[in-house]
């Protein structure tokens, strides 16, 4: 049942954060959804131990222009036939005004995130305002940006600039949105860290406050948030990869931010890891193999598996029924 991540956002307050995971294909999906829910396509091996959890579908426009947006979209349709306990949002991710509005008319998403945050605060307020009013007339919610995270974010190279807390009060204030991605020391990518920086909580602590002071129970969302394992850079490395001093955020910190009000935490990199490791292994150990389906066949239950781990430390793990209980009254 894909629903909106607000519906999501309001059990999960205070409480969990939600994993929200980028796909680009079918084996993605496939192993997204076995990891949450355990039920699977006939044929395959269940995947007994699933996490049990809501989770957010993520989108990028690099997804979307991959191949056709509507092969995902049919298979996301699809999947949630498969698995018909599944409860899921399908959000686009960092958007452009027109891509918002494509995904808006689509009648498709549940919710759009328009990323104006390169642009000056009030140009950033003008255009998340416009896209708030089109998405709620349609009864789609809406996540924007402010302040900058580091990193590559689609096509912009980004330099850092933690949110303002007054700032970020303001801008909900104003634009009416209905989360609010913040930068507190994360940025995308699996080099985030050169030595033994962190998340600025302080930061965190104090825009949860101010945003509070204008909407109780606000919604954070952290982009950036993928933990790049040391054992699946390792796995790359030894498969043939160069991937020197890669780091991501400690997943001890998922809780805590989740306790501050993030509700939403971006996990795209950590997904790509695995199926890197899962590839470059196979093609190492079996050199002489050449069907794309077998090493589909080690990746699927390999990210299913990942994708309960996290969701065991975002704390949505074990949430699903109760967030089915809540959305039946
Ligand atoms: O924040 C960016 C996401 O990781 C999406 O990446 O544009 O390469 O799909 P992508
Ligand atoms: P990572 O690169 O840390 O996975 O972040 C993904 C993200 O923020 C997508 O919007
Ligand atoms: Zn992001």
């Amino acid at each position: 049942m894909i629903v909106t991540t607000k519906e999501l956002f309001k059990e999960a307050y205070g409480k969990y954060a939600i994993g929200a995971y980028n796909i680009n294909n079918l084996e993605q999906i496939v192993g997204l959804f076995r990891g949450n829910l355990g039920k699977t396509a006939k044929n395959e091996d269940p995947c007994d131990n699933a996490a049990s959890a809501p989770f957010i579908i993520q989108i990028s426009r690099g997804a979307r222009g991959y191949t056709d947006k509507r092969f995902l979209e049919g298979m996301i349709r699809n999947a949630d036939e498969v698995f018909p306990e599944a409860i899921f949002a399908v959000h686009l991710d960092h958007g452009t005004e027109d891509v918002c509005y494509d995904c808006i008319d689509s009648g498709f998403y549940s919710s759009v995130m328009i990323d104006a945050s390169l642009e000056p605060f009030e140009k950033n307020v003008e255009i998340v305002k416009r896209v708030v009013d089109r998405a709620h007339a349609k009864d789609i919610v809406v996540e924007a940006e402010l302040g900058q995270l580091g990193g590559v974010e689609e096509d912009v190279v980004g330099s850092v600039k933690l949110t303002d807390p007054a700032q970020a009060a303001e801008f909900i204030d104003k634009t009416n949105v209905d989360s609010l991605a913040v930068a507190i020391g994360t940025s995308h990518g699996a080099f985030k860290f050169s030595g033994k920086q962190g998340l600025h909580f302080d930061v965190l602590e104090k825009i949860q406050k101010a945003v509070n002071e204008v909407k109780p129970n606000f919604p954070l969302v952290m982009h950036g948030s993928s933990s790049v394992p040391a054992e699946w850079v390792a796995r790359i490395n030894n498969a043939g990869g160069a991937m020197k001093n890669a780091s991501g955020v400690d997943e001890k910190q998922y809780l805590p931010a989740a306790k501050l009000g993030v509700t939403k935490i971006n996990i795209d990199t950590d997904g790509r890891l695995v199926w890197c490791a899962i590839h470059r292994e196979f093609f190492r150990d079996h050199p002489e193999k050449f069907d794309l389906r077998e090493p589909g066949k080690v990746f699927m239950p390999a990210y299913a598996e990942y994708i309960i781990h996290k969701n065991q430390m975002l704390g949505s793990a074990g949430q699903l029924e109760e967030v089915r209980k809540v959305l039946k009254k």
